[in-house]
């Protein structure tokens, strides 16, 4: 995104003023491979850290590794044995995992600390924290291997992440996890981000994946995921093997532990490219992301409007009002009447809305103000909402509904209305019946 004009400036960082309020205090856990922290770009991943935690979110950074082992294990010429995908840590093993992943430690750690002026860092003085935060049990045996140092989170030391994060660190963790017996054990990345997650109760959870797909070069992923999936649509998607398993590994066990993060109270989980430059930003910063987004409950919902739902429906309808496709209608009259109103909210966002006004003499109801934001109009949000008022008038014990309209004629005949007069309307609203706007009048039988 290119802003040079100044009201373009002003206007985009007004629009992210909601979400700064929500964020802030509030902890992400961000869970990221070793192949990510090798580019070049990396640095602007960290400037986009440094950027969250000026807004005040309290961060926790896992780390993944295992490039940077693997690289250790060749320069030693050590080969270990894998059981199920998962590397066996012996001691000599063990001891390259720790050298590898000491280094990346470090390394992070020093570009968070970076302050040159001129820079996005200037100023910054962020303070990294990072301790024996995991606690690890081992993996165990499994088709009769041990898989000796090779572990899995235990428990996370949860008051003393919070303690650091409430002085304002973000905090840093390795895959590695300690016992009380003193042993260090080898985990993974996303089983420590998602466990962290979840202990902490994260607000969210985000991955950035390498490539999305099997048997493709990231420049050239084919099969996007959706951008926003239910616990209940992930489950499916992985149940379906021909789509799942297009999907790159990673992503299927990023998907896997947002399902379980979900579950518990992580409120969203974010997967995101880590080849776009500033993703995370675009994710977190506007209304419809880059990436996945999974949460429990769907985000989409048709209600009862409520009193302060006015200021929504307004910003819907002021612009269909001044091109004279819905009649005017002021703040006040809304505000009185938004007991007939129902709205299609997306994320806290109101993206349509319409009105049922009964006429209780003749059983028959009028459909008024039906109307979809502009970006937002094809994918049969109108068809939702007109049967939700059908449904509506129905429990009323209206029969007939009708509709006055000058542009959407087609709309509502493809949808069961059929033609009439001005006649066939209901005595009352005859008589306010404009006819100089000289709307079609459209009915439907319920
Ligand atoms: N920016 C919002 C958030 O961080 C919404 C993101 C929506 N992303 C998506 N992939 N659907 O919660």
């Amino acid at each position: 995104m290119h802003i040079n004009i100044p009201t373009e400036f002003v206007s985009w960082f007004r629009s992210v003023t909601p979400y700064i309020n929500t964020f802030r205090g509030k902890v992400f856990v961000i869970g990221f491979n070793g192949e990510m922290i090798t580019d070049a770009k990396f640095v602007h991943f960290i400037h986009d850290i440094n950027l969250l935690a000026s807004l005040g979110v309290r961060l926790v950074l896992v780390h993944g590794a295992r490039p940077q082992i693997q690289l250790r294990l060749d320069e030693s010429q050590l080969k270990t044995q894998t059981v199920m995908d998962i590397r066996v840590t012996d001691p000599a093993a063990l001891q390259c995992v720790k050298e590898s992943v000491g280094r990346i430690h470090h390394e992070i750690a020093a570009l968070l600390s970076m302050g040159l002026p001129n820079s996005p860092m200037a100023n910054a003085a962020i303070k990294v924290s990072s301790g024996n935060f995991v606690i690890a049990c081992p993996y165990g045996v499994i088709h009769g291997v041990d898989l000796l140092h090779t572990g899995k989170v235990r428990k996370i030391n949860v008051q003393a992440i919070t303690s650091n994060l409430e002085q304002g660190s973000v905090v840093l963790i390795s895959p590695l996890g300690y016992s009380p017996t003193g042993e260090i054990f080898n985990l993974t990345m996303e089983n420590v981000a998602t466990e962290t997650a979840i202990a902490l109760r994260a607000e969210k959870l985000i991955f950035l994946w390498d490539t999305l797909t099997q048997h493709t070069s990231p420049a050239e992923e084919k099969m996007p995921l959706p951008r926003e999936m239910t616990v209940e649509e992930t489950k499916s998607l992985l149940g379906e093997k021909k789509i799942a398993t297009q999907l790159s590994e990673e992503v299927q066990l990023f998907l896997q532990c947002a399902i379980k993060a979900c579950e518990m109270p992580v409120a969203r989980v974010h997967l995101i490219n880590r080849h776009t430059d500033g993703a995370i930003l675009q994710e977190l910063f506007t209304h419809h992301g880059i990436g996945t987004m999974i949460s429990k409950e769907t985000l989409q919902a048709i209600r009862k409007a409520r009193i302060d739902d006015v200021g929504g429906i307004l910003k819907l309808i002021e612009p269909l009002e001044a091109e004279g496709i819905l009649v005017r209608r002021g703040r006040e009259l809304l505000e009185i009447e938004i007991d007939r109103f129902i709205v299609l909210e997306h994320d806290g966002i109101i993206l349509g809305c319409a009105a049922l006004y009964p006429f209780s003499e003749e059983n028959s109801g009028e459909l008024a103000c039906l109307a979809i934001h502009r970006d937002y109009r094809n994918f049969g949000h109108g068809n939702r909402l007109l049967k939700y008022i059908e449904a509506q008038a129905a429990s009323q014990g209206i029969h007939t509904l009708f509709v006055l309209t000058t542009h959407a004629m087609h709309w509502f005949i493809e949808h069961g209305f059929s033609v009439t007069t001005p006649a066939d309307l209901p005595k009352a609203k005859q008589n306010f019946y404009n006819y100089q706007r000289r709307s079609k009048v459209l009915i439907k039988h319920l």
